[in-house]
């Protein structure tokens, strides 16, 4: 199929086979390996893209159905905030999970502030639940999504 989307701000069109996951699409036909493979069965979010400002597991995602969409990977812009205190708080070790650490904690952070709402712990730990570090223990990634959540842009 012919498929059209945006991704990191940039008008796309390839062609692919529908159900070839976008996690493939996206790391092996356009070379962004920024987004990691984990599981490959939903389980641990490694592989988290933005589909039109939801946090979706590209490993999950059919390729057809982003056709018209916007994604955003690692790569795009807006990462640069929550990267830095991730890297302030050293809550990386061999990086598989970082990236969607990172997506997850934008889409967190985004929503507290829409929300009016004050980032706490059991808040981050409940938006990260779905992400699952095997190396560093959660404290420094909880630490860092925290203070990527209260700073403001
Ligand atoms: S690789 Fe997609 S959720 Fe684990
Ligand atoms: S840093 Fe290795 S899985 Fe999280």
């Amino acid at each position: 199929m012919k498929l059209q989307f945006t991704l990191n701000g940039e008008r796309l069109e390839l062609d692919v086979e529908p159900l070839r996951r976008l996690l493939d699409v996206v790391r092996d036909d356009l070379a962004l390996t920024g987004t990691k493979e984990g599981c490959g069965e939903g389980e641990c979010g490694a592989c988290s893209v933005l589909v039109d400002g939801v946090v979706v597991n590209s490993c999950l995602v059919p390729a057809s159905q982003v056709d018209g969409c916007e994604v955003v990977t690692i790569e795009g812009a807006g990462f640069e905030r929550v990267r830095q205190c991730f890297l302030e708080q050293g809550a990386a070790q061999c990086g598989i999970c970082t990236p969607g650490m990172i997506v997850m904690t934008r889409a967190w952070a985004e929503r507290c502030r829409r929300e009016g709402r004050e980032p706490g712990l059991d808040d981050a730990r409940t938006a990260l639940a779905g992400n699952l570090c095997r190396c560093t223990g959660y404290g420094a990634i909880l630490r860092a999504a925290l203070d990527a959540a209260k700073e403001r842009p």
